[in-house]
């Protein structure tokens, strides 16, 4: 077995199963292929926290000039000149250290009181009501106001733009999306840049379109109008729906951890903190995506010059060989940190601006609701190809005496110890319906399979290629020996069992 084609180990980015929890696949393919290569997509993926943190640091093997989304690097999208989060040197420090001058830590956190003040408008007309949505009314609020706050665009502006900033990221579940049409430059802005040229003040906008810089061809001059309006559109494409997820899991992980909810409702002071294991916990982007420039290797296995590669953040994250307990959530956790904000040259630039949303947002959320308690039935995850999270979250508060229990997780949050397996096996008695929970120690097993009739520990598990066998010896209704030879194909079982004197019967299984 070789690191990249070891057998049942899979993760496919479309699809909706792996998309409502990635975190087992995300472990084993850390665990058992941790350089992955998915033939049906063709594209290769790293999860260890050192590897994920290696290739986003190494830019001229790892570069981003081809696109950092998988889609966009395998359809070979043509990426216009000042889409710097897709550039390489030179272009893309120059443009980089350009927004850095302009867009600076000191003006996101003078921005702490009007987004406080607009969270308060926003959740106060909750309080009385019983129920809240983190996503609508919040979430999919704030961080482009947030954005406007900084360019200085009113809010009746802004709404277009962010119905067009998410529907270019929406996906129909279960492929890729096609980016072949792709513009990069939203529309919506040009009036309000226009009016800004002839109208200028102390925001970002106006800073964008009088700061000096040195181009590619050696002469000194300012940006041009179609340049700031590209700068603009990333700024608000990078910064809306990743905050906007951020709120989600906040209300999503708290609702399912209200003790330490409590702890943070108690003491301010753990605010910080509490959105650091957030963001490591479920980062609103699991992976980050690059063209692989020249050859190159992980654990001993050739990565080809021309491939497409994903750095599984959401993997990196919960490495055990970097955190403890790394499936668990825990605020009070000793600060690594995450790479949740990507790594190196390209790391998120708004990442200051990110974490003071987080930090009001739930501060304010606390000040209204001590407590809430979240509906999964009616919440759904979002389905865009880089950003995962709730695109609606209901809650309920206790106040008006509706509060229902936190209800099961749709999505586990802490990665259950093995692999599920769904089976079923076709008797003589009828299809029989069976869960089996195994794990993997080298080329052998143990575990134990439930049925409506009860449940067995399973007996001489073995591992031989993508072939499965094992044994179960039933003692009700009769005493029986079952013994199972199935084929592992990614996700999917098929074999038999020999049933004691039955004879054999088909077996089909799949991943849950
Ligand atoms: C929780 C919220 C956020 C998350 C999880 C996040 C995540 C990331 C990640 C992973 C990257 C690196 C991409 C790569 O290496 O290819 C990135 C880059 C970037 N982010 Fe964020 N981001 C967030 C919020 C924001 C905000 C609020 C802004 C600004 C308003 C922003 C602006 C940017 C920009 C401009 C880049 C490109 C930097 C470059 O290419 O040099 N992000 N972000």
């Amino acid at each position: 077995m070789n690191a990249v084609t070891s057998p049942g180990v899979h993760w496919d980015p479309y699809d909706p199963k792996y998309f409502a929890n990635p975190y087992p696949a995300f472990n084993r393919l850390r665990e058992e292929a941790p350089l992955y290569y998915n033939a049906q997509y063709d594209f290769y993926a790293v999860s260890r926290y050192e590897d994920v943190e290696r290739g986003l640091f190494d830019r001229d093997t790892f570069i981003s000039g081809r696109g950092g989304i998988l889609e966009i690097i395998k359809q070979n999208v043509p990426i216009p000149k000042g889409v710097f989060i897709f550039e390489d040197p030179p272009l893309h420090t120059m443009h980089r250290s350009l927004l850095t001058r302009v867009f600076t830590p000191k003006k996101m956190n003078a921005l702490e009181p009007q987004i406080r003040a607009f969270c308060a408008k926003a959740l106060d007309p909750l309080v009385e009501g019983g129920r809240f949505n983190f996503i609508d009314d919040l979430g999919a609020e704030m961080p482009l106001r947030v954005i406007g706050m900084l360019l200085g665009i009113p809010e009746e502006d802004l709404k277009s733009v962010q119905h067009q900033a998410n529907e270019k990221l929406r996906t129909d579940p279960g492929k890729p999306k096609d980016f072949t049409d792709h513009q990069f430059v939203g529309e919506g802005f040009e009036e309000y840049l226009d009016w800004r040229v002839k109208h200028p003040s102390d925001d970002l906008m106006t800073e964008l379109l009088n700061a000096e810089f040195t181009d590619e061809t050696g002469t000194t001059r300012k940006l041009t109008r179609d340049e700031v309006l590209l700068f603009i559109s990333i700024l608000a494409g990078a910064g809306n729906e990743t905050t906007n997820r951020l709120i989600g899991w906040t209300g999503k992980v708290l609702a399912e951890h209200p003790d330490q909810r409590r702890q943070i409702y108690e003491n301010r002071a753990l605010i910080p903190q509490a959105i650091e294991e957030l963001l490591r916990f479920e980062p609103p982007g699991p992976s980050v995506g690059r063209y692989v420039a020249k050859d190159t290797e992980f654990h001993g296995q050739k990565v080809p010059e021309g491939s497409a590669i994903l750095f599984l953040v959401g993997g990196a994250n919960r490495d055990p060989r970097k955190f403890t307990s790394p499936d668990k959530f825990d605020i009070h956790r000793p600060r690594v940190p995450h790479l949740t904000f990507g790594y190196g040259f390209h790391s998120c630039l708004g990442n200051a601006l990110a974490r003071i949303e987080g930090r009001v947002a739930l501060d304010e959320l606390l000040n209204r609701f001590p407590e809430w308690d979240v509906d999964l039935e009616n919440a759904h995850l979002s389905s865009t190809s880089t950003v995962r999270g709730w695109e609606t979250l209901p809650a309920y508060t206790p106040k008006a005496g509706k509060a229902k229990p936190v209800a099961a997780a749709p999505v586990a949050e802490e990665a259950p110890s093995g692999e599920r397996w769904k089976m079923v096996l076709k008797t003589p008695m009828g299809p029989q319906e069976m869960v089996m929970t195994m794990n993997r120690d080298g080329n052998s097993f143990t575990g134990r399979i439930d049925s409506p009739m009860g449940g067995e520990d399973i007996s001489e598990g073995k591992i031989d290629g993508d072939k499965l066998s094992w044994v179960m010896n039933v003692t009700k209704p009769a005493k029986i020996k079952l013994s199972f030879e199935v084929t592992q194909e990614g996700d999917t079982l098929t074999g038999h069992a020999k049933l004691g004197m039955f004879g054999k019967s088909a077996l089909t299984g799949e991943r849950i």
